[in-house]
């Protein structure tokens, strides 16, 4: 009798600079069979930032950058060893999860079409910093997150999907941030697993 063959996970890495919700949700989708993935690497250019304490507690391997020479961006020679790690952890998807550090080309190149970031706005509006702040100085009444490939620009890729929240009077930048959040940790795990499907097809 032939059984159905499981899937083989996607090897996924997370970089984050900060508290790391949505590295703890993905990983919690995989965990609630909902995303054919496994994290194999978490790296950030923070030592001590939240997102490596879920390294410590799931037994995955961590990576970080902690001097680094420039402010919005890794060295050359950083950047390289990070393409270096993603190979031979064999990263399939690289997932972009609040990393503050702009990618320049070795890792783009090495990875073309399979960097995905979360913005914390509905581009194109409010590309950059803070977009929840800019969200509320600019008056929006409507929000969100999305989904998008990474290129050379500022948060410039291909859209990979979308969910809208409200803005609500009163809200200040915290609150918002925190209602997009929400979103994001509903809409990041949703589009992995789409991407992970896409490239398991006919296993
Ligand atoms: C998220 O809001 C993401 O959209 C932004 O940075 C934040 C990271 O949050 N780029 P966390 O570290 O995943 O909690």
């Amino acid at each position: 009798m032939n059984l159905p063959k499981k899937k083989s996970p996607v090897r996924l890495s997370v970089l984050g600079s900060g508290k790391g919700s949505n590295c703890r949700t993905i990983l919690s989708a995989i965990c609630a069979g909902q995303l054919d993935a496994e994290i194999a690497l978490i790296v950030s250019d923070q030592p001590d930032a939240g997102i490596s304490d879920i390294a410590r507690e799931a037994s995955i391997p961590f990576l970080s950058f902690p001097e680094t020479r420039y402010r919005t961006r890794l060295s050359e020679e950083q950047e390289s060893r990070l393409v270096a790690a993603l190979y031979n952890h064999g990263i399939e998807i690289v997932v972009l999860a609040g990393y503050m550090r702009v990618i320049k080309a070795p890792l783009l190149s090495a990875f073309p079409g399979r960097i995905v970031n979360i913005h914390p706005s509905l581009l194109p509006q409010f590309p950059g910093l803070a977009a929840w702040k800019q969200a509320i100085d600019a008056g929006a009444t409507v929000s969100g997150c999305t989904v998008h490939f990474v290129d050379e620009g500022i948060d410039s890729g291909e859209i990979l999907g979308q969910e809208t929240v409200p803005v609500l009077p009163g809200d200040t930048a915290e609150s918002l941030h925190a209602r997009i959040q929400i979103a994001e940790h509903h809409l990041f795990p949703t589009i992995l697993q789409r991407l992970c499907s896409a490239l398991r097809p006919n296993e």
